[in-house]
């Protein structure tokens, strides 16, 4: 049932904040990070963690990649995110104090499960990010972390990426606590991030009518590139996948740092380039090389479309359009930036006249190697 919507996808978009508010529920006890099904793995294992390998394909990995560097940031432990596919044939070096945290919606993706199985074979700890219940990969796993977004229909993915998200950065969190890296200032931001969530990425979903509009003049565009930086690198990369998958749009995403190793050849007149804006405040050194970026591109002839923190005027100069969402600790900003992509490529799907919810060539699950 699509309540009301005129796909899955729309409605899936639209249920954000709830799947995040579902994930994170449960999990804070007095102000702190608590996830039973890590603490059944026992504190002195979690402590002895030297390092963590996500695995994941698809819109999945880049949800790992976001969490990496909150992990990495909460749990002093590295992180590396690894496609399940390239996994194991790189004869990856693992041992006893390895944690192998697996991403998927379906739990069922035959990529992820030999990965994890292969895993499993060499004794690392395994953990499994899923939303489905009960399916293979967190059956297999030593630990299940349960996304609890709802059933997602559409094949392209929305609701389950944003708590994917969450709940890796869950895991962070707890894991932080354990091993003692997370004080207690950055905890207690962070769990007042997660309740103001909800509501922000409201807002978020609320910028469809403008890219809408947006997305009607740009209906025969060839070419998108999507450029981000630090945890907006990972949310360019997957704003360029949705394109692909549901419009059939030739799109690229690129870290931002990278544009003038190559990718600014490509930047001709009336190129539409997406730009993740780092916030001003929290990240202003970041801020001012994307404003930087911004102008090069620019000069060029590229037609930007700036996403913003609310306030943040720098780029108004040089950008055609402006989405605006509200302010977020930049860890969290990912988890609203990705929104306004969402809408984007459902809108230019649907003005190519597409079934947005069930593009060519793609499965919901695919469950072949
Ligand atoms: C792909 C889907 O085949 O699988 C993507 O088209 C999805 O949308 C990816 O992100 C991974 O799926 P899952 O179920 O393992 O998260």
């Amino acid at each position: 049932d699509k309540g009301g919507w005129s796909s899955f996808m729309a409605k899936e978009i639209n249920e954000q904040p709830e799947a995040v508010e579902n994930t994170v529920r449960g999990r804070v006890v007095d102000g702190l990070v608590d996830i039973p099904e890590l603490s059944a793995l026992g504190d002195d294992r979690l402590r002895e963690i030297d390092r963590i390998i996500i695995i994941a394909c698809g819109t999945a990995s880049y949800a790992g990649q976001v969490g990496s560097y909150a992990i990495e940031q909460w749990a002093r432990i590295p992180v590396e995110v690894q496609l399940s596919h390239e996994f194991r044939y790189r004869d990856p070096v693992l041992s006893d104090r390895t944690m192998v945290i697996s991403v998927s919606q379906s739990g069922e993706t035959m990529d992820t499960l030999m990965a994890v199985k292969y895993a499993i074979e060499r004794g690392v700890t395994t953990v499994s990010v899923c939303n489905t219940q009960s399916a293979t990969i967190p059956r297999e796993s030593d630990a299940a972390v349960y996304t609890h977004a709802g059933p997602e229909v559409a094949v392209a993915s929305t609701k389950a990426f944003t708590a994917q998200i969450t709940a890796l950065y869950l895991i962070g969190l707890h894991l932080g606590r354990v091993r003692g890296t997370l004080s207690a200032e950055a905890s207690a931001e962070a769990v007042q991030q997660f309740a103001e969530l909800p509501e922000k990425m409201r807002e978020a979903v609320a910028t469809h009518e403008q890219i809408a509009q947006l997305a009607h003049w740009m209906a025969d565009t060839r070419s998108v590139l999507f450029l981000g930086r630090h945890v907006g690198y990972p949310i360019a990369l997957e704003g360029a996948l949705k394109l692909k998958e549901i419009a059939y749009i030739h799109a690229e995403g690129f870290a931002a740092g990278e544009l003038k190793h190559g990718p600014i050849a490509l930047i001709d007149h009336g190129q539409p380039v997406f730009v993740l804006v780092p916030s001003p405040r929290t990240a202003p050194l970041m801020h001012s090389k994307v404003v930087s970026n911004i102008q090069e591109i620019r000069a060029r002839g590229a037609r930007v479309i700036a996403i913003v923190e609310v306030g943040d005027t720098a780029v108004l100069p040089y950008a055609d359009d402006v989405i605006r969402l509200p302010l977020a600790d930049a860890l969290f900003e990912p988890l609203l930036e990705v929104v306004p992509l969402q809408w984007f490529a459902l809108e230019l799907s649907t003005a190519k006249g597409l079934d947005v919810d069930q593009p060519r060539n793609l499965a919901k699950s695919v469950t072949v190697e």
